[in-house]
C-alpha cells in the first residue's frame, strides 16, 4: 500500500473468453460490494474482441474495461491492430502495454512500449506500463538493474491526460504458481518507487504500482499488503469471477 493511494486490481484476460464468458463480469459486479469500493477499483481487460460487449455488461458497475495492448498511431496500415482511440470508442478506459508475453512474442522492446504508452495517456487512457525480469536474469542478480532500464525506456518524460500505472511482472511467475516472497516484492516496488520519485518527483510517488505474477486468493492479501504494492495485475485467477473477487476483498482484511 503507498499511504493515499487508492488500491487497483486488474485482470488481464489474455487470450481466454468469449461472449460465453460475460457472465462472469456480470458476477463480478454483483460481488463487488460498496465496502470493497471503497477501498479499491477494479479493471477488467478482455480480448478486443469482447471489448465493446463488455464494457456494455459493466456499463452500470463502478468496473471498468481496458485493452491488453495498442498501436501507437492512431490509424492507417496496420493489419490486425487496434488503435488507442478504437479502444476508447468501444467503451475502455484503460489499456495494457508491455506485457511480457507481448515483448516475448512480438518482439517489443522499451521503444516500442514507449511509443504504445504514450498514445494510451493522449487518449486519456488509464496505461498500465509492465516491466519485470525473466528467470536467467533474476540469477544473474539483475533483477534492479532490469528494472531501471524498463522504467527508463518505457516510460514517458511527461504526460496531461490519461493515468499511468506501472504493473511489476516478474517473468518467471507469470501463470506458474511461483511468486516473490513478500520481502523480494518489497525491494522490487521500494526500488521501483524511489525511481519515479527521482524522474517525477511528487506524481512519482503517487503511480500506482501493480504487483502481477501468480496473485491468488490465497496469496493476496499477504503481497498486497506489501508497501508501495497499490494493486494486482492478475490473469488466471481474474476469468473466475469467485477467484477475481476472492483476490479483491483480501482488501476488506487489510487495515
Ligand atoms: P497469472 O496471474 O496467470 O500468473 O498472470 C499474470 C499476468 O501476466 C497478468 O498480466
Amino acid at each position: 500500500m503507498t499511504p493515499g493511494v487508492k488500491p487497483l486490481v486488474a485482470g488481464n484476460w489474455k487470450m481466454n473468453g468469449t461472449s460465453a464468458s460475460l457472465g462472469e463480469l456480470t458476477a463480478m459486479a454483483a460481488g463487488f460490494g460498496v465496502a470493497l469500493q471503497e477501498k479499491a477499483d477494479m479493471l477488467v481487460c478482455v480480448p478486443a474482441t469482447l471489448l465493446f460487449q463488455a464494457s456494455q455488461t459493466l456499463s452500470s458497475a463502478p468496473i471498468s474495461t481496458g485493452a491488453q495492448d495498442c498501436h501507437a498511431a492512431a490509424n492507417g496500415a496496420h493489419t490486425g491492430d487496434i488503435s488507442t482511440g478504437m479502444i476508447a470508442d468501444a467503451g475502455g478506459l484503460a489499456v495494457i502495454v508491455g506485457h511480457s508475453e507481448r515483448r516475448t512474442d512480438h518482439a517489443e522492446t522499451d521503444a516500442v512500449v514507449l511509443e504504445k504508452a504514450k498514445a494510451g495517456l493522449a487518449e486519456g487512457l488509464m496505461t498500465i506500463v509492465c516491466i519485470g525480469e525473466t528467470e536467467a536474469e533474476r540469477k544473474a542478480g539483475s533483477t534492479l538493474d532490469i528494472l531501471k532500464t524498463q522504467l527508463a525506456g518505457s516510460l514517458p518524460d511527461s504526460w496531461e491526460k490519461g493515468e499511468l500505472v506501472v504493473a511489476y511482472e516478474p517473468v518467471w511467475a507469470i501463470g506458474t504458481g511461483l511468486t516473490p516472497t513478500a520481502e523480494d516484492v518489497a525491494e522490487a516496488h521500494g526500488f521501483m518507487r524511489g525511481q519515479l520519485v527521482d524522474r517525477f518527483g511528487e506524481k512519482g510517488g503517487k503511480i500506482r504500482l501493480l504487483y502481477g505474477g501468480s496473485v491468488k486468493p490465497a496469496n493476496a492479501a499477504e503481497l498486497m499488503a506489501v508497501e508501495n504494492v497499490d494493486g494486482a495485475l492478475v490473469g488466471g485467477a481474474s476469468l473466475k469471477a469467485e477467484d477475481f473477487l476472492g483476490i479483491a476483498n483480501a482488501y476488506l482484511e487489510i487495515a
